[in-house]
């Protein structure tokens, strides 16, 4: 069975529960479930992964080659996590960029992101509909699988 890439990475296991003002009440697992539901048709399946530290995220992308994309929201890791950068680098499919907030619309130090280069597309500011829509995109870009 085909399965899709969902990572997150660094505070993002506390969804819901993380200034909600901000990131909104829906939780990690909301929205595996409605990126589940979103591709279940296609036959594939969602293996999510989340983590705090970026040695693991690493681990979690060398170890998904074999997935048919990924949906990425790297926390604050975007700044500046060149080695996370290298793993998408040798990541053989498409794979989408996500943030909940609108990172523009945030503190200057959020407008920097080390991995855009390499993403196929990048999502911001739509909250839990953009791990959806990635999906959809995800369901375009992919080769027949
Ligand atoms: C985030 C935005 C980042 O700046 C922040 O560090 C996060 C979450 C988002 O989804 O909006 O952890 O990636």
């Amino acid at each position: 069975m085909s399965s899709l890439l969902l990572l997150n990475g660094p505070n993002l296991g506390i969804l819901g529960r993380r200034q909600p003002e901000i990131y909104g009440t829906a939780t990690l697992a909301d929205i595996e479930a409605a990126v589940t539901a979103r591709v279940a048709d296609r036959g594939w399946k969602v293996v999510s992964i989340q983590r705090e530290s970026e040695g693991e995220l690493i681990h979690a992308i060398q170890d998904n080659y074999d997935s048919v994309g990924a949906i990425v929201n790297p926390g604050a890791l975007m700044v500046a996590g060149w080695s996370l950068r290298d793993a998408l680098a040798s990541y053989p499919r498409p794979w989408i960029e996500v943030h909940l907030s609108n990172v523009w619309a945030r503190e200057a130090f959020r407008h920097e992101s080390v991995i855009s280069p390499l993403a196929a597309g990048i999502i911001a500011g739509l909250g839990p509909l953009g791990y959806e829509l990635a999906a959809d995109a995800l369901l375009r870009l992919a080769p027949e699988s």
